[in-house]
């Protein structure tokens, strides 16, 4: 037997040196292929493979300038060149005319879906999956990689604590541990095992770093984050995806501490080649080169070539300063043409390992099977898996016998359900609510009320109101139209735009029940219409199978699947809100605080209720970070941790009972969340740390055990020094980030 044993190890050893000798020799490989074609390159041809140029997709034309340009070698990828005939007679010029043959990399935005169109990322985030993430990332490369696009500037790992931000539609959300989760399951989605794979696309982690962070949540915006702060909270995602192997980084447009992230030397050549161990290539943001000089930073064109180049920034995205510069910046000796040869690699490197050497070309047999069967249902699913539902009265599920009014903007909008970063997604393939219940057969009557979110105009309220009083229950399909989100799209006011609150509170007065179904690619503040309804669900812009997954989930075939990925603000006045912030000296709670309309007139002038809050809307959010409703309930009972202390070494078991005490069985998303609760520098009052699925049977009970160790309290302080440290830690287990049971334990050295 132990013969047999040791018999078994070795040759598990030896397979497994053998694979590192196979990767270690294909890397070598290419290394040297990289130098030998490097030796051969003119200067001009490597200034041109650091030159990404855009195109726009509409273009009906393939400029001669443009294939002069491949012909020549001075462009290394292109972006948004759509039409496959010229995305095949670019990359023959490249092949077969160029100097050195080098082939070309067409670049996309396949954010959420090429042809299939999935929840927006604030979406899938929701869904807390990793599997989610990763197969609808996959089945995007699939798709995409049919119209020869090989690279997606995906995923975005921008921490977002501010829903006036337009792209917190595209963000992970508010938690670095989720966005880690999911960073890394995107990343293995788009890539798969083998990136030469053709179906596979390189993936490129944006934007580095800190654009969710801009003030006020006015896009591009300047940030201000400190280096604790951005170690913590903003890297660890960009950390998990480049231990995921990602291909590509892009630079962000924000300046960070006053230097533009496309000049800063600091960013992208300590933190994230020396210390993260990067080696693929950065990818600057359109034209982020360039905007350092209305950033104040740059001079001119020249400059900002000079200070992206002596960040290390390799390839530049349609503006050219690098183009037009770099030549004469080396000859000046402003940059050396060794910095230069450093970006060439990096680059081809990234296409030595899609295997564009050796196969350059877009695959015709590989028609990408757009919206096939499988694609669909995986896009259902993750539409099912996204919903939150935020509140209900016992109105959802509805049951077959009644009759439904189908109100509001979003009913039948299939546009606008696809979200931002849709391109390719046709409206023609969207499944809206709407449909979905015509197909279905079911008791319905319809009346929009509104034509689209912003409207303002009430023509139709009276008809909408005819149509409610003629039903048993209202479903109100609202929120905000595509556009209204995304890049460049912040908002100030995060209410239901147009006269969407007016209708609904003119809907209540008929007394019957009204759900309110969101679409939207924020939380939005529904304070001002809360009481007026009896269930809200956010669905996000739930993609092409959008209606189909509502459908199922109002009549209980499906349950909604989600949990907030950031907090849910009352009103956009408390942002930026996030469920994971320090402590102050005045913590708020529920004895002190003093509402607005409970302080004495005439008062005398005093700090009343001495904390930190608002008057007027308090210090707790509408939902939690981790909030979401289910068609059954659960109760949490018993935690137990495994020590009361524990040393550098040890693990940490912490239990608890769950029991599914609803009458349906159903999915809890079990969340662990940890305190240290005193740090050398301040600790966050809460963070999550761990999270689980767990599937119930009704009346089943489970116990549902997590195990952590210092390395999960770990943080930077700011000697940049990442430890945990000796003390007290606070650890819950609940259904969210404002609940759970609580135990105390200590961390010895
Ligand atoms: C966005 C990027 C995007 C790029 C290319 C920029 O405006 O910030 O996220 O990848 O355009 O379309």
């Amino acid at each position: 037997m132990k013969n047999y044993i040791l018999f078994f190890v070795i040759v598990v050893f030896l397979s497994c040196s053998e694979e590192t000798k196979q990767v270690s020799e294909e890397k070598q490989t290419y290394e040297k292929a990289i130098n030998e074609l490097l030796s051969k390159m003119t200067l001009e041809e490597k200034i041109g493979q650091t030159n990404l140029r855009g195109t726009s997709s509409r273009s009906k034309i393939l400029p001669e300038e443009l294939k002069e340009a491949v012909r020549k070698g001075n462009v290394g990828a292109f972006l948004n060149v759509m039409n496959l005939d010229y995305v095949d007679e670019l990359q023959k010029i490249a092949v077969e005319e160029s100097p050195n043959g080098i082939p070309l990399i067409f670049g996309r935005d396949v954010i959420h879906g090429f042809k299939t169109i999935f929840p927006i990322p604030i979406g899938l985030a929701a869904t807390w999956d990793a599997q989610i993430a990763k197969s609808s990332s996959e089945i995007a490369a699939f798709e995409a990689s049919a119209a020869g696009i090989r690279w997606t500037f995906a995923p975005m790992l921008d921490i977002a604590r501010d829903s006036r931000w337009g792209r917190i539609a595209e963000s992970p959300g508010e938690d670095p541990y989720l966005a880690t989760v999911l960073g890394r399951a995107y990343i293995e989605g788009f890539q798969g095992e083998d990136l030469s794979n053709p179906t596979s696309l390189a993936a490129c982690a944006k934007h580095f770093i800190g654009y969710g962070a801009a003030i006020g949540g006015r896009d591009y915006n300047t940030v201000n984050i400190s280096e604790p702060l951005l170690r913590n909270v903003y890297l660890p995602p960009f950390k998990s995806a480049i231990d995921a192997g990602v291909a590509t980084v892009m630079s962000s447009f924000n300046e960070i501490n006053g230097i533009p992230a496309s000049g800063n030397k600091f960013l992208l050549k300590q933190v994230l080649r020396n210390e993260l161990g990067f080696n693929g290539f950065v990818v600057s943001d359109w034209n982020s080169t360039t905007e350092m000089i209305a950033h104040g930073f740059a001079r001119d064109e020249k400059h900002a070539g000079e200070l992206s180049a002596a960040a290390g920034m390799d390839m530049e995205m349609t503006s050219t300063a690098y183009e037009n510069h770099l030549k004469d910046l080396i000859k000046e000796g402003k940059v050396t043409e060794e910095q230069l040869d450093e970006f060439v690699k990096n680059i081809l490197r990234v296409k030595f390992k899609l295997g564009l050497f050796k196969n350059p070309y877009r695959n015709k047999e590989h028609t990408g099977n757009f919206y096939a069967e499988k694609h669909l249902q995986e896009a259902k699913n993750a539409a099912i898996k996204s919903t939150v539902l935020l509140k209900n009265n016992s109105v959802l599920p509805i049951s077959q016998n009644i009759k439904v009014a189908i109100i509001g903007p979003l009913a039948n909008a299939p546009h606008e359900q696809l979200g931002t970063w849709s391109f390719d997604g046709e409206k023609e393939h969207t499944n809206t609510p709407l449909m979905a219940f015509k197909k279905a057969n079911t008791k319905y009557v319809f009346s929009k009320g509104l034509d689209y979110s912003r409207d303002k105009s009430t023509d139709g309220f009276k008809e909408a109101i005819k149509t409610a009083r003629n039903s048993d229950v209202i479903l109100f399909f609202g929120g905000e139209e595509a556009i209204l989100s995304g890049e460049a799209h912040s908002r100030a006011n995060i209410d239901l735009p147009g006269a969407q609150e007016q209708l609904i509170k003119e809907l209540a007065k008929t007394g019957k029940p009204i759900v309110l179904i969101i679409m939207a690619g924020r939380p939005i503040s529904i304070s001002n219409i809360i009481d007026d309804i009896d269930a809200v669900l956010m669905a996000w812009h739930p993609g092409t199978m959008g209606g189909e997954a509502l459908h199922e989930i109002m009549y209980g075939i499906q349950e909604p699947g989600g949990r907030l990925p950031v907090s849910w603000p009352k009103t956009a006045g408390q942002l930026p809100f996030f469920y994971n912030h320090k402590n102050t000296g005045r913590p708020a709670d529920s004895v002190k605080f003093v509402p607005i309309d409970k302080i004495p007139i005439g008062s005398w002038q005093s700090s009343l209720g001495n904390e930190s809050h608002y008057l007027d809307v308090g210090y707790k959010p509408q939902y939690p970070f981790g909030y979401g409703l289910t068609y059954t309930n659960f109760k949490y009972e018993n935690i137990q941790i495994s020590k009361d202390t524990i040393n550098f070494e040890d693990e940490l078991s912490v239990k608890i009972s769950l029991k599914n005490t609803g009458k349906r069985d159903g999915k809890d998303i079990t969340q662990l969340y940890v305190q240290d609760a005193v740090g050398s520098i301040t600790r966050p009052v809460k963070e999550l740390k761990r999270f689980m699925p767990v599937f119930l049977k009704s009346g089943e009970t489970k116990e549902v055990e997590f195990r952590i160790s210092s390395k999960d309290l770990e943080f930077v302080n700011y000697e940049m020094i990442k430890a945990a440290e000796e003390g007290n830690f606070n650890v819950w287990i609940g259904p969210h980030s404002a609940s759970g049971l609580k135990k105390s334990f200590y961390l010895k050295k």
